[in-house]
C-alpha cells in the first residue's frame, strides 16, 4: 500500500463540493465572489473545530471566560481602534476599465487586465459600511466588525465587575468578521465574510513577554494535538515594518497550504494600545487595581487570533490522503475523531427487514451520543469508501451473524482493521475508541476480526 500525501487545492475543492462540505455562496445566481456556504458535513466540521477550541481555551481553563458580542458596534469603536484610519490599502484604479489594483500586485505601470492607464494610489478602507435605521446618511453609518477583538475590549470592565476575575485572565470569543478584501481566493483561505476564534489575554505590564511566549507555544500545540503534522506548521515573526498598527510583537503560525506557507493564526502583543484608546475615546476608566501590590495600571493584552475557515482548510488539507493498493485507490481524510463530521456509520449488510431492524435500533441508540450516519445503499466496500472519504473514524457493520450472536463488527478508518463486539458493549467501546484507545483493546466478549486488507 502506498500513501500519497501531497494534495492540491483542486482536489480539496472538488471533495468539498462533491461531498457537501462547502459550496459557493448563492450558487444558483452564479455565486458571490469569495463567499462560501458550509454544507451538511462542512457545518459539522466547523462546529467541531469551534467546540474543540472552546473546550481547550475556555472550558478546561480557570483563567478564561467566554463572550458573544454584537457584530455592529458604536462607530466610535473603529475611530478608537484605529481601523477608520489604519485599516486601509493603497489602490490604483484603471482609467479605462475601472478595475482596482493593489500597488504591490502590479508588475508594470499599466492595468494588468486591459493595459490602460492607472490613477495615483488612493486609500481604500477594508471595512464594510452600512446604515443603522431607515435614513442613509453619514450620521447613521455603522460598520460590520473586521475583527471580534473590539467587542472584548469594550466589555473589559463589564467582565471584570461581573466575574471577579483577576489578572492574568482572558476573554474568548468566536464570531463572524467581515473585510472587503482586495485580493481574495485560494478557496476559503481569504474570504470577505469569515469566522474568528479570538482570545484577549489581559496581563500585568512586564509579564507580557512571558505570556506572549506561552501563548505561541499553547496555540501551536493545539493544532498538533488535533492532528496537524508539526512539520507543516512554522512560526513567522513579523518584522517591525510589517507589524499591525496596534502590535508591539507578532508571530504568525503558518501552515503549509497547497499554495505554500501562509498564515493560519496570528499571536500579537497588543500592549495597552486598545484599552488606552478606548479610555480616551469613551472617557471611561480602564484602570486595573492590583490588590496584592496596591498598584494601578492599564493591563497589557496578548492576543491569539485564529480563523475558523482557515483552520478548517488546514485540517482538511492535512488529513487528505490517497492510498493505492494492488486492487484500488481510496481517498481518505485522516481527521482527528473529535473533528470528524460523522463519528460512526451504521451499515447493515443487506436491506432485509430483520437486519434493518437491528441496524436501525443501533443507529437510534448511538445518535443520542454523536453524529451518526446510516447507509444501506450499494456494496459494503463502496459504503466504506464513502465514509473514508469524509473522514468517518468507525463503521459498524451489522451482518446476518449479528442476528444469531448479537455482535457487530467495528471497522477502523485508518488501518481498516476490524473487531467484533457484543451489541451491548458497542456504545462504550466506540466511546473509548473515539477517545484514542487502540482498536485491539477488546471489551468483554470482543474479538479481533480482521487485520488490514481492503475491507
Ligand atoms: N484581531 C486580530 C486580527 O484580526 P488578523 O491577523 O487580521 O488579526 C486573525 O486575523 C486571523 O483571522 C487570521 O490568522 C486568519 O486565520 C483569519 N482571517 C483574517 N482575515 C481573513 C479572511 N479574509 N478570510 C479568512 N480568514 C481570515
Amino acid at each position: 500500500m502506498t500513501e500519497q500525501k501531497k494534495v492540491n487545492m483542486e482536489k480539496i475543492v472538488s471533495l468539498c463540493r462533491r461531498r457537501g462540505f462547502i459550496f459557493p455562496s448563492s450558487e444558483i445566481y452564479g455565486g458571490l465572489s469569495s463567499c462560501w456556504d458550509y454544507g451538511p458535513l462542512g457545518v459539522e466540521l466547523k462546529r467541531n473545530i469551534k467546540q474543540a477550541w472552546w473546550q481547550a481555551m475556555v472550558q478546561e481553563r480557570d483563567d478564561m471566560v467566554g463572550l458573544d458580542t454584537s457584530i455592529l458596534m458604536h462607530p466610535q469603536t473603529w475611530a478608537a481602534s484605529g481601523h477608520l484610519e489604519g485599516f486601509v490599502e493603497p489602490l490604483v484604479e484603471c482609467k479605462n476599465c475601472h478595475l482596482r489594483w493593489r500597488t504591490d500586485d502590479l508588475k508594470d505601470k499599466n492595468c494588468p487586465s486591459c493595459g490602460g492607464e492607472l490613477t495615483e494610489p488612493r486609500l481604500f478602507n477594508l471595512m464594510f459600511k452600512t446604515f443603522m435605521g431607515p435614513i442613509e446618511e453619514e450620521a447613521n453609518v455603522v460598520y460590520l466588525r473586521p475583527e471580534t477583538a473590539q467587542g472584548i475590549f469594550v466589555n473589559f470592565q463589564n467582565v471584570l465587575n461581573t466575574t471577579r476575575k483577576r489578572l492574568p485572565f482572558g476573554i474568548a470569543q468566536i464570531g463572524k468578521a467581515f473585510r472587503n478584501e482586495i485580493t481574495t481566493g485560494n478557496f476559503i483561505f481569504r474570504s470577505r465574510e469569515f469566522e474568528q476564534m479570538e482570545i484577549e489575554f489581559f496581563v500585568k505590564p512586564g509579564t507580557d513577554q512571558k505570556w506572549f511566549n506561552y501563548w505561541v507555544e499553547e496555540r501551536l500545540n493545539w493544532y498538533v494535538k488535533l492532528g496537524i503534522k508539526r512539520e507543516n506548521l512554522q512560526l513567522h515573526k513579523h518584522s517591525k515594518e510589517a507589524l499591525a498598527h496596534y502590535a508591539r510583537e507578532c508571530h504568525d503560525i503558518d501552515y503549509l497550504f497547497p499554495m505554500g506557507w501562509a498564515e493560519l493564526e496570528g499571536i500579537a502583543n497588543r500592549g495597552d494600545f486598545d484599552l488606552v484608546q478606548h479610555a480616551k475615546y469613551s472617557g471611561k476608566s480602564f484602570d486595573y487595581f492590583d490588590e496584592e501590590t496596591k498598584e494601578h495600571f492599564i493591563p497589557y493584552i496578548i492576543e491569539p487570533s485564529a480563523g475558523v475557515d482557515r483552520s478548517a482548510l488546514a485540517f482538511l488539507c492535512d488529513a487528505y490522503a490517497e492510498e493505492t493498493s494492488e486492487e484500488e485507490m481510496r481517498v481518505l481524510l485522516h481527521l482527528h475523531p473529535s473533528l470528524a463530521p460523522i463519528k460512526v456509520a451504521v451499515l447493515p449488510l443487506s436491506r432485509r427487514e430483520k437486519l434493518a431492524a437491528v441496524a436501525k435500533q443501533i443507529y437510534a441508540n448511538l445518535r443520542q451520543c454523536w453524529m451518526i450516519s446510516y447507509d444501506d445503499a450499494q456494496s459494503i466496500g463502496r459504503r466504506y469508501r464513502r465514509q473514508d472519504e469524509i473522514g468517518t473514524p468507525f463503521c459498524v457493520t451489522v451482518d446476518f451473524q449479528s442476528l444469531e450472536d448479537e455482535q457487530v463488527t467495528i471497522r477502523e478508518r485508518d488501518t481498516m482493521n476490524q473487531i467484533r463486539v457484543p451489541i451491548n458493549e458497542l456504545k462504550n467501546t466506540l466511546q473509548a475508541k473515539l477517545e484514542g484507545e487502540d482498536l485491539f483493546v477488546l471489551p468483554p466478549g470482543g474479538q479481533i476480526w480482521k487485520e488490514g486488507g481492503n475491507g
